[in-house]
């Protein structure tokens, strides 16, 4: 109920739920105080089928009960578990606890499992065929949404499987990726650029450098602009992962490909964020993905083999 801005719906619910059970006690008790009027014999007059009369007889005393026990429960109910709009009852009994506790148990049961594995260096888990099949439904659950269930991405998002990184492929960076999240930043240039012709040009030396088709002529005048990018680039446009600045010299592009799509860059820039892992996964999940995502570009020896 804390979704609401005021207490009305809570009110609301509230007011429902009692008037309910109100309702319920209040056609209890008018049904058996009132029992219709009734001739001598206590029959109510009607006759069907020429002789089958319907008698005026009470509720039977245990069928009352039941009825009484389901109001009791319905208050008891109430009073132990939220059902009163915003009030919690009193066991606190939450989902998300509920779901708390469910994790707690999957990870304890599943300790033993990974205790085995996060003993190892990431180099040899990859070849555990074992741990990469965990790997691989944890990343299905986890990580496909975003980077694809192939791990090649999409616009945006990263291709894990290409031995391209922005942030580094070792399996220490890999792993502080996933625990910690990465937030790649690029201001918009156009003002540190020039003019709409000089951004066209410095775009057309961009394409030059993994030897796209550009226009060379402007190629040859974007060159000295160049200057402003290399600071995280890296010269020659090699990229930097310590900023997380792509490789512009390769011919793999992670917002688009061509002239447009590298002005766009140029004159809105970027913010494109990894969320962290770490307190959503455990230590030991985390390893086995550092170890899953490495070796889907670093096929060692034993995983080549499966
Ligand atoms: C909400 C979307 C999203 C989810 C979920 C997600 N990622 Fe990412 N990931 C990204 C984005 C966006 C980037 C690129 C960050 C940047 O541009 O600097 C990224 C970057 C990465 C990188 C760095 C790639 C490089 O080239 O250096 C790795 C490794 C990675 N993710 C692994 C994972 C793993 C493993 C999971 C699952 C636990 C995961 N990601 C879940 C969006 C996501
Ligand atoms: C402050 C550091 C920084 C500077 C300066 C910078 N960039 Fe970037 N650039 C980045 C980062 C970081 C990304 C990746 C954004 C992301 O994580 O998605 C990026 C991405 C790009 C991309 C997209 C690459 C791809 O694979 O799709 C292009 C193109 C690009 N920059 C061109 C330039 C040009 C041209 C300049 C100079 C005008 C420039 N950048 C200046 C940090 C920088």
């Amino acid at each position: 109920m804390s979704d609401f801005t005021n207490d009305f719906w809570s009110h609301f619910v509230t007011a429902i739920a009692l008037g309910g059970i109100l309702a319920c006690a209040l056609l209890l008790w008018w049904t058996a105080r009132f029992r219709g009027p009734a001739s001598s014999d206590n029959t109510t007059g009607h006759v069907w089928d020429e002789d089958l009369r319907e008698m005026n007889n009470p509720l039977p005393r245990w069928w009352m009960g039941l009825f009484v026990l389901t109001i009791v429960f319905g208050i008891g109910y109430l009073v132990v578990f939220p059902g009163l709009g915003s009030y919690r009852g009193t066991l606190a009994w939450t989902t998300q606890r509920e779901y708390a506790k469910d994790v707690e148990k999957a990870n304890a049961e599943l300790a033993p499992v990974y205790a085995a594995y996060s003993a190892q260096p990431v180099e040899r888990l990859a070849g555990d065929p074992g741990a990469m099949a965990i790997g691989e439904r944890l990343f299905l659950n986890n990580c496909a949404q975003c980077h694809g269930s192939d791990a090649r991405g999409s616009k945006g998002f990263p291709n894990l499987a290409d031995g391209d990184w922005l942030h580094g492929g070792t399996p220490e960076k890999i792993h502080e990726t996933i625990a910690l999240g990465r937030t790649g930043v690029m201001a918009p240039m156009a003002a540190a650029v020039g003019s709409a012709e000089d951004v066209k040009n410095l775009a057309n030396y961009v394409l030059s450098l993994s030897g796209s088709p550009h226009d060379s002529v402007r190629a040859g005048l974007g060159k000295a602009k160049f200057t402003v990018c290399a600071a995280c680039h890296g010269i020659g446009g090699v990229g930097n992962t310590a900023v997380g600045a792509p490789n512009l010299a390769d011919r793999i592009w992670l917002h688009g490909y061509g002239q447009e799509a590298i002005i766009a860059m140029i004159n809105g820039g970027k913010v494109n964020q990894m969320p962290a892992q770490q307190g959503r996964l455990t230590e030991a999940q985390i390893q086995v993905l550092t170890a899953y995502v490495w070796g889907l570009s670093n096929k060692s020896p034993a995983a080549a083999g499966q």
